[in-house]
């Protein structure tokens, strides 16, 4: 039997904000939605999924955000710090395993000047010119990100984390605005990189409204990549005896993106295969099209330690990169090795190999 709210959501990407609330918290529309979310993502990206390869340079950083186990105030954390040389490795391993993205992440770490972060921007870009270079270091001035962009980086991750301030302001410190986050994304787009945003899905405090204000944010930003994930908590920050987001409404979520935004690049995140051990394999079900297998160097995993239990922190590079690929593929899809781009157009399925 058809679900009509799927269906008209499927049509006009877009529902009214009553019959948002209705998906978001029912359940009774889960089957319909993660089957048309899969139809929609077939007729559009076919069976690709697209591997990045996630670098985490840094895992120092001057702010606080409430949820996050890297914050400043982490007295238990530890640091590290990745070398220019280090990372250029990290790119040599995951070009040789196939990797056309590397995604540079880290906390907000002073550490690396503007200078230093073009310098790696720069070597990386002379290095691998058919490769894209991502970043992910959080808010910066405008004339940061446009010097990032002239050395050669192409995208940008920020994930705006709740488009409603007063939620912003329960998650984070005073120091920190939600404002400044989305003049971020403006400035970001405006240059000319493809954006990634998003948010968690179970944050502490989080209402359907609060995702229903997601959602119309997104709407208006139409950034080309979208990172939902659930919030998990870690057991050194002020919300350690907060709840695990659930995977049930992250694929839900993820299945009203991939009908609202049938072009998007949606990862089936880290956070999805924490909290559950098919995660990643039910996220790419649910119309996840990119996963982000970690190319750090196996020494400093654990270090980066954003929730508790993360996986994938023992592994080699090699090992994450096999066992995604049986995971993509024992999930019905296959995992293809070019850049990625985004696919606004509406001409369907190209070929990628
Ligand atoms: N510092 C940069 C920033 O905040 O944009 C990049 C690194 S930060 C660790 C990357 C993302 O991790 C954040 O955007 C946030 O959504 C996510 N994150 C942080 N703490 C988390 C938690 N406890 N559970 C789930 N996701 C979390
Ligand atoms: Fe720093 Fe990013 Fe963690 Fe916030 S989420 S404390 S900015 S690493
Ligand atoms: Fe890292 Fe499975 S993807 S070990």
């Amino acid at each position: 039997m058809t679900d009509k709210l799927v269906e008209k959501l499927r049509r006009e990407r877009d529902l009214s904000d009553s019959e948002l609330k209705e998906l978001i918290e029912s359940g009774a529309h889960d089957e319909a939605l993660r089957q048309a979310a899969d139809e929609v993502r077939r007729e559009r990206y076919g069976d690709a999924v697209f591997l990045r390869g996630l670098i985490e340079f840094t895992s120092y950083c001057k702010n606080n955000c409430l949820y996050c186990g890297l914050r400043a105030g982490n007295r238990n954390a530890e640091r590290y710090r990745l070398s220019k040389d280090e990372i250029l490795a990290c790119c040599a391993e995951g070009y040789a395993l196939g990797y056309r993205t590397f995604v540079l992440q880290g906390g907000e770490d002073p550490y690396y000047t503007d200078d230093m972060i073009c310098d790696i921007v720069r070597e990386i870009r002379a290095r691998y010119p058919d490769c894209a270079i991502t970043l992910s270091i959080g808010e910066k001035p405008r004339e940061s990100y446009e010097r990032y962009f002239e050395a050669g980086a192409n995208r940008y991750l920020l994930r705006h984390e709740t488009a409603d301030l007063i939620h912003y302001g329960q998650l984070h410190p005073a120091d920190m605005s939600g404002e400044n986050r989305k003049r971020c994304l403006r400035d970001l787009k405006e240059i000319g990189y493809q954006v990634g945003s998003g948010f968690m899905v179970g944050s502490p405090y989080q209402t359907t409204d609060n995702l229903i204000a997601d959602l119309r944010f997104l709407q208006k930003l139409q950034p080309d990549m979208i990172g939902i994930g659930p919030y998990i908590t870690h057991r050194d920050t002020p919300f350690k005896n907060e709840k695990n987001g659930s995977v049930e409404l992250t694929l839900r979520m993820l299945s009203i993106l991939r009908l609202m935004f049938p072009y998007a690049l949606l990862p089936s995140t880290t956070a999805l295969g924490t909290i559950d051990p098919h995660g990643r394999e039910l996220g790419l079900q649910s119309g996840g099209n990119v996963v982000m297998p970690n190319l750090s160097p196996t020494g400093v995993r654990e270090k980066y330690a954003i929730y508790d239990n993360k996986i994938c922190t023992g592994e080699e590079s090699a090992q994450c990169r096999r066992c995604l690929e049986m995971r993509i593929e024992s999930a019905g899809y296959r995992a293809v090795t070019d850049r990625g781009d985004v696919r606004r157009d509406e001409t369907g399925v190209k070929d990628d190999t």
